[in-house]
């Protein structure tokens, strides 16, 4: 049966780069290796580099004031390695609290130096976007969250403010354009909207590099961000399968009409979704309506047999991956740039066949 695969991350991919990446794994371009095979150093991997960098830089509009690297340790790892490299012991960050990730980020954070949480929305357990941010004088950077997987809130309106801006774009990077320009230093774990799990994309603008970085503290050379744009993200063997999918995700994301379609598309899919919500008596949104995430959405059941109906009714239809998070419980239908419509469609008729039986 075909599965509509509504998973948080790892997550859907165009079935055509399932396809191509399948035949490279078996001989890639008659090469006589596969792709699992080919070393780092070769020519073959060199052109894979390249293209892949420069598809991001194509994508997100990137000027050559940015560095583009691929890291491996997850968006985890930059938790901790951007305040290890940018926040003396002395200095104070920014950091908005929206969520899960965003809490573990500045948990990493106050290990190298102050934070000051400039806004927060744990108290209403996440269900919005905090607003009119204000920043202590002389702060080093201000950290935000752009999409919240776990409780489905996403950054319409980026903030106002001179500081430089770091964002940890994991779950709705290329979905839709951004303005590349406001950014100091973006990353996101490639395992939603771009390829498997393995890689990191790291995104730097070189003048922060060169004048933000901590001058008094030693840093491991794998962890000091100089080191992987020294050596073009070749300091240590790559993630050579997740940047080769990754790739191809990009070159389809590029022949769909690049990033102006993923975002007409991802409104599609969730203005289709959040109007059955609103309009459905037996389920409810959990997030303000103008933070709601075009990612992940999530909702609740009005009553436990709306809740155990909905879920033998996805899985009897092929549906995978819809239950919440443990932190909201409900429903969480994660909906990534390869999501067909169709798939929005069978569940939205599901909702409606829970309402007509129970409602
Ligand atoms: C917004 C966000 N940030 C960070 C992470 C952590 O990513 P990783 O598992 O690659 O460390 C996730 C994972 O889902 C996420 O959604």
């Amino acid at each position: 049966m075909k599965k509509h695969n509504f998973n948080a991350g790892p997550a859907i991919l165009p079935k055509s780069v399932l396809r191509e990446a399948s035949r490279s794994i078996l001989d890639l371009h008659h090469s006589g290796l596969s792709v699992l095979e080919i070393s780092h150093r070769s020519k073959a991997f060199e052109s894979i580099l390249e293209e892949t960098k420069s598809l991001v830089k194509e994508l997100l509009n990137l000027s050559d004031d940015f560095e583009v690297l691929f890291l491996t340790g997850g968006a985890s790892t930059q938790f901790f390695m951007i305040p290890m490299n940018f926040l003396a012991e002395h200095e104070t960050a920014c950091y908005t609290d929206t969520g899960t990730w965003a809490k573990k980020a500045i948990k990493e954070a106050s290990t190298f130096g102050n934070v000051s949480v400039v806004a927060s929305s744990a108290d209403q357990n996440y269900s919005h976007i905090p607003k009119n941010l204000k920043f202590p004088k002389g702060s080093k950077y201000l950290h935000i969250t752009s999409n919240n997987t776990i409780y489905g809130t996403e950054v319409f309106k980026w903030p106002k403010t001179d500081l430089p801006l770091v964002c940890d774009m994991s779950s709705d990077i290329m979905s839709r354009p951004i303005p590349s320009e406001k950014f100091s230093l973006i990353y996101a774990g490639a395992q939603k909207n771009i390829g498997p799990a393995g890689m990191t994309m790291v995104i730097i603008r070189k003048s922060f590099l060169e004048e933000a970085m901590v001058r008094d503290r030693k840093i491991a050379t794998m962890l000091d961000y100089r080191t992987h744009v020294k050596e073009g993200s070749m300091y240590n063997t790559p993630p050579v399968f997740p940047i080769y999918v990754s790739m191809l995700t990009m070159r389809w994301i590029k022949a769909q009409g690049g990033l102006v379609a993923m975002e007409r598309r991802a409104k599609r899919r969730a203005n289709m979704l959040y109007r059955e919500i609103d309009e459905n008596p037996m389920f409810q949104g959990t997030v303000a309506k103008e933070d709601r995430s075009r990612m992940n959405v999530c909702f609740l059941a009005a009553t436990p047999q709306a809740e155990a109906m909905l879920s033998e009714l996805c899985a009897a239809n092929g549906i995978e991956g819809l239950k919440g998070h443990r932190s909201v419980g409900g429903f969480r239908a994660s909906m990534y740039n390869a999501m067909e419509m169709g798939s929005v469609q069978l569940l939205v008729n599901l909702m409606k066949e829970v309402a007509a039986k129970l409602g």
